[in-house]
């Protein structure tokens, strides 16, 4: 039988996103104050995030993006890391962030950091939104982390079922359910 997607509810409202997105803004400006950073998003799925989130770092603040992706369309990783676009700049002695909606198995972020250590930047950290922590198959250390979510499909804000629902303006748990 066909299957359709249902958003089964709000996992984290517009006003509990913005006030999280701001303390994390206020704290990356403060452990960096004096210097500038560079936020990395990760396409697609950082971008809304990254959006909000540039507009609350007070301090010097430049953008760049990468591509990378392991789920295709499936709500399941597919454990392989595919490189889409590089970045424009040259990272060398510059701090930077990589900026991420999620972080689940870890795969994705692992792989770019190691491509990202490698051309030498002052500092390398991450920020990402959303952390499911149950779901992590390898260790990557996490520096600014918004909210520790359950192991449930999420979607919103960035994120995407199949490149849509990235528009909503707060995460909500996605269900598949018979039509
Ligand atoms: C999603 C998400 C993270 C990654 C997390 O991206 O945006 O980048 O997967 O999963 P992991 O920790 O298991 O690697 P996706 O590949 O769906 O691409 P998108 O950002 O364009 O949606
Ligand atoms: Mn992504
Ligand atoms: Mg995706």
């Amino acid at each position: 039988m066909a299957k359709k997607e249902i958003i089964e509810r709000i996992l984290i409202p517009e006003k509990e996103l913005m006030k999280r997105v701001e303390e994390l803004g206020e704290e990356i400006s403060r452990d960096f104050e004096g210097q500038e950073v560079l936020l990395v998003g990760l396409l697609k799925g950082s971008v809304i995030f990254l959006a909000d989130l540039a507009r609350k770092v007070t301090i010097p603040c430049m953008l760049d993006f990468m591509s990378v992706t392991s789920y295709g369309n499936d709500i399941e990783s597919s454990g392989e890391v595919r490189f889409l676009k590089d970045l424009d700049s040259d990272i060398n002695g510059k701090n930077v962030i990589i900026v991420e909606d999620i972080i689940d198995t870890g795969l994705t972020l692992r792989e770019v950091l190691k491509v990202l250590k490698a051309r030498n930047p002052k500092t390398l950290k991450v920020c990402t939104l959303l952390n499911k922590v149950d779901r992590r198959l390898v260790d990557v250390n996490v520096d600014y982390n918004g909210f520790n979510i359950p192991d449930a499909f999420v979607v919103g804000y960035g994120l995407d079922y199949a490149q849509k629902y990235r528009n909503l303006n707060y995460i909500g748990i996605l269900k598949l359910v018979e039509d």
